[in-house]
């Protein structure tokens, strides 16, 4: 089936890629002209492990395309992919603008019937929002459907994710939606069994936002728990341990640590909020959870305060910039919470990242870079360890030989 995907960032490239390892034909289109420059030259404008090797294979192969043009993407496929992003916007709602522009050019281009398929993260009844969107642009009464696919990869981690999902959710109000969503994963499906729910699409959108928000909410739990084990000398590591082998609660998302980063959940958990509050609902519960992780930070920079004393002058290596392993992301990454305030306070910094130190760099060129972690950390007065590469777990003789888990960022 011909494909095309919108928007090639870490979920589009991710998403395009791998419905052309499945045999699909696939057009990326992004707007920004770099990026596919890039990827026609088959350099990756963002780290992923695996993808290098699966976008040449599939390039090569003939199944994989890249174009800044978005009628060209609007004429090669039936089914359009929305991955653009959806950042923060006005009061922590999500800021919709550009899934707006990819409907209004869709509708613009559009001669023949086409299914758009949301896979960014949206809020609730977007879906009719994008459906009056097409309608309103639309140059001739031509038939098109809008269906909700919402992306759960997790960056670092994401082909591995696309290949075994835990199940897949698609949200249509047409039969003919249904069976085009079902043609696109039967390659996958197939082969893994992977659930695939379909449902009406407010439900598939809101199953996202809640999923994000539940998970947030796993964290910030065990990060009070853990302030709890401090003043009563418990050790959270244990109690995890302890909790996450019952089923009904699970090891996952049970690491106590600087809290939740990243480009989803921070923005995910406040568009959750909005949505929510303008619905007519108060969500306390998850006002609570975004308190709780910003307390996290505000709680270890306290910390560090009371172990140094006086900041300035002090030595303090950084380990970890990456919002979490495997991945160059540094959006909403810790990191920019800990290193302006420690550089305000004119501590002497050494900052380590096995990947995401280039683009990290970018936003704070002047700060001392180092490519190995022992040498970043020789002679430092504080170890801040932000994101658990393996690299540092396997540095320290405590968490060699105690834990494979390190308190860290999800
Ligand atoms: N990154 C993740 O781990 C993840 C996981 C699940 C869901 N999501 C959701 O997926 C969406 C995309 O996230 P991302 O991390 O891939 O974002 P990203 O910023 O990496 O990529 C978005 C891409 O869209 C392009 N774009 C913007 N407007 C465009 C337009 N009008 N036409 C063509 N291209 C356009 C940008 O140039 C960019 O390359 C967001 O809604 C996000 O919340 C992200």
């Amino acid at each position: 089936m011909n494909i095309t995907v919108v928007g090639t960032g870490y979920v589009g490239l991710v998403t395009g890629a791998c419905f052309s390892d499945w045999g699909h034909n696939v057009l990326c289109v992004d707007n920004d002209e770099s990026k596919i420059k890039m990827l026609k030259q088959l350099q990756m404008p963002i780290y992923e492990d695996g993808l290098e090797e699966l976008v040449k294979r599939n390039v090569s192969e003939g199944r994989l395309h890249f174009t800044s043009s978005i009628s060209e993407g609007v004429n090669f496929a039936e089914v359009i992919f929305i991955a653009v992003g959806t950042p923060p916007g006005y009061r922590g709602a999500a800021n919709l603008s550009y899934v707006e522009q990819v409907g209004r050019e869709v509708a613009e281009h559009m001669s023949d019937y086409k299914l758009l398929v949301e896979k960014s993260t949206v809020p609730v009844n977007t879906f009719e929002q994008l459906k009056r969107t097409v309608s309103k642009y639309l140059r001739a009464d031509i038939p098109f459907d809008v269906a909700s696919n919402p992306e759960f990869l997790k960056e670092g981690a994401a082909i591995e994710d696309a290949y075994n999902p835990d199940r897949i959710v698609v949200g249509v109000e047409s039969a003919r939606a249904e069976k085009l969503m079902r043609e696109i994963y039967k390659p996958i499906i197939d082969k893994t069994n992977s659930p695939l729910l379909v449902m009406n699409p407010a439900s598939a959108e809101l199953t996202k936002h809640a999923s994000n928000s539940f998970l947030a909410t796993k964290i910030s739990f065990i990060n009070a728990v853990a302030r709890v084990c401090e003043l009563a000398g418990a050790d959270v590591e244990q109690v995890a341990k302890g909790m996450g082998l019952d089923r009904r609660i699970g090891p996952l998302f049970l690491k106590a640590g600087v809290g939740y980063g990243g480009s989803c959940f921070p923005k995910d958990v406040d568009a959750f909020v909005q949505i929510a509050d303008h619905l007519g609902y108060d969500f306390e519960l998850l006002k609570e959870v975004q308190r709780v992780n910003k307390s996290q930070r505000d709680f270890v920079m306290q910390k560090i305060q009371r172990e140094l004393w006086v900041i300035q002058d002090k030595v303090i290596a950084v380990l970890g910039l990456a919002f979490k392993p495997g991945t160059d992301d540094v959006r909403e990454s810790p990191s920019l919470y800990f290193i302006p305030q420690l550089s305000e306070a004119r501590a002497k910094l050494r900052l380590w990242d096995p990947i995401a130190a280039e683009r990290f760099a970018q936003l704070y060129p002047n700060e001392k870079y180092f490519k190995d972690p022992i040498e970043c950390a020789t002679g430092a007065d504080l170890l801040l360890i932000l994101t658990d590469w393996p690299e540092v777990k396997s540095l320290g003789p405590r968490y060699a030989q105690e834990s494979d888990e390190l308190p860290g960022d999800y």
